[in-house]
């Protein structure tokens, strides 16, 4: 069984594809706990399947690293096979990044290496595009320029406000998120041979 802690900052909606997708036993991985950078409302699907959560906020701390070396001592009390940022918006220090990676994935609205950063789907909007989409890639020192996972088109229509594109970005990016998940916990079952 894959073990994962997920780690998000807002509605939590990749999570609760997550959440969702790990009740069933066979897909192959289990949500130990998810973390966040503050009391984000998508806690609560945590806490409706009785899942540990924990907040560690960057406003307590004196520096990025000394917030992130609590941020990982937190996930690592779990011991997860794989760490998942699941819309969460904080830079993350080299010492963390180097601890975890290449088991620590992130999801991001767009198609990398087109529009990195916080601002995805307006940018895209804003470049005129017909097409975005949603990447998932391995989180490397860079902000979003990590190894590509696994990528999917979204069709930009006419007329598109951000939230509106933003959305229909979600409902592709929660099922690529599940995909990718899965194809972990399915690549851990047979390296370890165990059912
Ligand atoms: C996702 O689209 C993620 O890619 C982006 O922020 C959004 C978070 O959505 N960084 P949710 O909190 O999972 O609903």
């Amino acid at each position: 069984m894959l073990s994962v802690v997920v780690l998000i900052s807002g509605s939590g909606s990749n999570l609760k594809a997550l959440l969702d997708a790990a009740d069933n036993p066979l897909f192959g991985a289990r949500i130990l706990a998810v973390g966040a950078d503050n009391p984000a409302d998508g806690l609560a699907h945590a806490d409706l399947y009785g899942i540990p959560t924990f907040v560690v906020s960057p406003t307590n701390f004196e520096s990025r690293e000394a917030w992130a070396d609590v941020l990982l001592e937190n996930i690592n009390f779990f011991k997860p096979d794989l760490v998942v940022l699941a819309g969460f918006m904080r830079i993350l220090p080299a010492n963390f990044v180097r601890a975890l990676s290449p088991n620590l994935i992130n999801t991001h609205p767009s198609l990398l290496p087109k529009f990195p950063g916080a601002h995805a789907v307006r940018d895209a909007l804003s470049a005129g595009e017909t097409t975005t989409g949603v990447t998932i890639h391995v989180v490397d020192e860079g902000v979003d320029t990590g190894p590509h996972i696994a990528q999917r088109e979204v069709a930009i229509q006419l007329g598109d406000s951000e939230a509106e594109l933003h959305e229909r970005i979600k409902v592709v990016e929660r099922e690529l998120l599940v995909e990718t998940v899965k194809a972990f916990a399915d690549k851990k079952r047979e390296t370890n041979g165990s059912r």
